[in-house]
């Protein structure tokens, strides 16, 4: 049978699971599926339910009807086949039981074999023929109330109840005789609208097994990258209004390596979702501790360092190029080659408002001399690079940038005694502009993933800011691989 997954991808969607207790947990990522998203999943899942169940083999029926003058006959209605079901209207309205989903004024068409035998004192053979039967249902309403939990951190998908009512059915026997046109009508009508109704009861209730098991097998984690992954694990209840459902997920980033993290962030429980134009499918907020949790992850994976041997004005990678601005470094180590190595001396700090993000990078900038082959650093000089963020959306990651506002320097230690700060500056300027951010901005155009369920693709999004979060509001789009 081409029973592939019924009633499969769909309604909570968009969302990724995971693992752990249901205590007051905070969570720093929330989305909310409006209306518009909710009938768009409603009708994602009617489409994928339907191309799943269809052809659906019913059961065979076999009667025994007692006909004027007849007597009794046996009659089979075999290979019963529903090939085609039509959902006219569908609504999905969450509620406080959870999720309820109305098809009605839903027709299907059957096909169906039909064969009779009967046999009767006055006649001397068994008599019996057989053909075909269409049989169409009309009006049929189909209804559904999904219950939606939160199970140890990951999303828990029941079929709280279920219902399938067909109003009328019209038969129609292809060859045969009219008194077994009659008889089918008299005895079978309400067995076929039974197998019917049971029928796709059933299957919605196999569908949806198969949703949740679906659920339960999402991973735990996004991946970013090689080190860190984003912890997409369920917080507290989904939250139904009656017209959105809203889900708290952790949304930190933690490093795959299984390092502890030290905690950077303030408690701020939920950040709320806030998307200005109605019509949007899709919220996901996103609190200023998930980029914080990415900046300490990405810190202690020590890779926010590297070494400057190359600048556009690769003179000034020589001490001869030093020569006006720090004599005494040009006279210790005449026409050496340098390079500068820049690590950062803290985790930036990023902090959003209502208007911008803004990005306080704390960095050591050691300079080193290489003479014959030996590295010797000769002096430190501490940065604080302050500079604003904006944030976009490139498929389903969300990417950043950052320019420099302004920055600090101060000397931390030298061999060579004091530096005239002031003629460093320009130079500290340029490797700021030329190498430090595009290095950083280099980084932050990959973005990471927002926590979407795969075969979904966000649309038409934006980013607006509040105090402490950015929440990114969109359409989705649906995608079979
Ligand atoms: C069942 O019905 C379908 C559609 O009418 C037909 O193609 C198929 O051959 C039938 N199968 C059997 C076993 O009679
Ligand atoms: C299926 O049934 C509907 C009415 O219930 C009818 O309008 C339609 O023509 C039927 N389709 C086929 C392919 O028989
Ligand atoms: C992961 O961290 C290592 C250092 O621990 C670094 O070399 C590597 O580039 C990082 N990978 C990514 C994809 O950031
Ligand atoms: C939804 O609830 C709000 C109050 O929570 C109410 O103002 C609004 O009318 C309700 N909408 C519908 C369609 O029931
Ligand atoms: C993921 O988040 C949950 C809920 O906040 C938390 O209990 C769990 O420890 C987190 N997992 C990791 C690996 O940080
Ligand atoms: C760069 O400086 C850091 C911090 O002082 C140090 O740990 C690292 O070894 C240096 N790297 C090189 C290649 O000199």
């Amino acid at each position: 049978m081409a029973q592939g997954l019924p009633l499969h991808v769909l309604i909570t969607c968009l969302l990724l699971v995971p693992s752990s207790q249901i205590q007051q947990q905070e969570s720093f990522t929330s989305i909310v599926i409006s209306q518009q998203g909710l009938d768009f999943l409603k009708n994602l899942l009617i489409t994928k339910a339907i191309s799943s169940i269809i052809p659906l083999k019913l059961p065979n029926i076999a009667k025994t009807a007692k006909l004027p003058v007849l007597g009794n006959v046996h009659i089979l209605l075999s290979n019963i086949t529903i090939y085609q079901l039509q959902v006219m209207n569908s609504y999905v309205k969450p509620g406080d039981t959870g999720l309820a989903i109305i098809a009605s004024g839903t027709t299907c068409n059957l096909s169906m074999d039909w064969s009779y035998d009967y046999s009767s004192w006055f006649l001397p053979v068994e008599i019996s023929d057989k053909g075909h039967a269409s049989v169409q249902v009309e009006g049929m309403e189909v209804g559904l109330t999904l219950g939606l939990k939160n199970q140890e951190g990951t999303l828990k998908l029941s079929l709280v109840d279920c219902g399938c009512y067909v109003k009328d059915i019209s038969i129609k026997v292809d060859g045969g005789a009219s008194w077994l046109y009659q008889g089918m009508i008299d005895a079978f009508e309400e067995q076929i609208e039974s197998a019917v109704e049971n029928a796709i009861t059933k299957n919605i209730g196999e569908g949806i097994l198969k949703l949740d098991s679906l659920l339960q097998s999402l991973p735990k984690e996004i991946p970013v990258d090689d080190n860190a992954s984003i912890n997409v694990t369920f917080v507290e209840n989904p939250s139904l209004t009656n017209s959105s459902v809203g889900f708290d997920i952790n949304g930190l980033f933690t490093a795959r390596k299984k390092v502890p993290i030290p905690r950077y962030y303030h408690t701020n429980l939920e950040p709320s979702v806030l998307c200005t134009e109605p019509t949007k499918m899709l919220g996901i907020s996103l609190d200023e501790a998930v980029f914080n949790s990415a900046s300490v992850l990405y810190y202690d994976a020590k890779f926010m360092q590297w070494i400057v041997d190359k600048i556009p004005d690769q003179a000034l990678l020589n001490t001869a190029g030093w020569r006006f601005i720090v004599p005494q470094l040009y006279k210790k180590y005449p026409n050496d080659d340098m390079n500068m190595n820049i690590s950062l001396s803290s985790p930036p700090i990023l902090r959003i408002s209502e208007h911008n993000i803004d990005a306080t990078i704390y960095a050591d900038l050691i300079i080193d001399v290489l003479e014959a082959d030996q590295v010797i650093s000769v002096a430190c000089i501490s940065l604080v690079i302050r500079g604003s963020g904006s944030v976009g959306i490139a498929g389903n990651n969300l990417v950043g940038s950052v320019k420099l506002n302004d920055f600090s320097m101060s000397l931390k230690w030298s061999s060579i005694g004091n530096l005239r700060m002031y003629l460093i500056q320009p130079l500290m300027w340029t490797i700021i502009h030329t190498v430090f951010l595009p290095y950083a901005n280099a980084h932050l155009a990959k973005g990471f993933p927002l926590p979407i369920i795969h075969g979904f693709t966000v649309q038409n999004a934006e980013t607006i800011f509040s105090k402490s979060a950015v929440t990114v509001c969109g359409d989705v789009e649906f995608r079979d691989s």
